[in-house]
């Protein structure tokens, strides 16, 4: 029963996301759905079947991937009411999703180990090889720069100003990437922060000496 609930919710959200190319596509929510349930396993803590749920619809309702916001939030509960859950068990997976957002940096107080989960899941995924090739790929579309020395790191900023302030991918390090590390809930992501962590502090190193032409 619950297999065949993720199998519907796999056809739906790959048909959803399938296109997009912002670093929201179905392969992000493959490893986030996957980094999450290995988090649960090795933390021994969670629902694995509401985790899976969550990983998999988390960026379903996402404001920059929809009309509006409420458009988003209708898409998502349209979805809802074609399986076969509990009410209890909706509410909850639209919990998780409504929380784990980093929108500028303003934290929400996690209500649930498996919302802890699946945005530590989410995190890992926007750092590391594979966070700094999301990074770039989400400032070409976007049309913003890789770097631009002239334009100052924004410190502080409302979720107005993250989503549409003038800045560069390389600076989406400072404002967003490096500190996602110190913001992981659990033990396990941390661990596995540290490497990714490293491989980011490695490349804008070589970064800066290439532009400087010392390399
Ligand atoms: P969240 O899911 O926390 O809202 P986003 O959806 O804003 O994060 O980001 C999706 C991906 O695009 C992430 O890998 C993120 O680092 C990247 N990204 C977001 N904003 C920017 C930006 N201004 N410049 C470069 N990359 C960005
Ligand atoms: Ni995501």
């Amino acid at each position: 029963m619950k297999k065949h609930i993720i199998e519907q919710t796999e056809v739906f959200v790959r048909n959803e996301l399938g296109e997009d190319a912002t670093g929201h596509d179905w392969f992000h929510v493959d490893r986030v759905r996957r980094n999450a349930l290995h988090i649960c396993k090795e933390e021994k803590a969670g629902d694995p079947f509401i985790i899976e749920m969550a990983a998999l619809l988390h960026d379903i309702s996402d404001e920059k991937l929809n009309e509006s916001s409420e458009k988003g939030e209708e898409k998502l509960e349209n979805f809802l009411r074609t399986i076969p859950l509990t009410d209890e068990d909706k509410k909850h997976i639209k919990q998780i999703i409504a929380t784990i957002s980093f929108k500028g940096g303003q934290n929400t107080i996690l209500l649930t180990i498996e919302a802890e989960i699946v945005q530590d899941a989410d995190r890992l995924d926007a750092i590391g090889a594979i966070g700094i090739a999301r990074a770039f790929a989400y400032g070409g579309k976007k049309g913003q720069s890789i770097y631009d020395p002239s334009i100052a790191v924004r410190q502080e900023m409302t979720v107005e100003e993250y989503r549409k302030g003038k800045s560069t991918s390389i600076h989406h390090f400072y404002e967003k990437l490096l500190k996602l590390k110190d913001l992981l809930n659990t033990e396990t992501a941390q661990k596995m922060a540290e490497n990714r962590q490293q491989m980011m502090v490695t490349f804008l190193e070589q970064f800066y000496q290439e532009w400087d032409g010392q390399v």
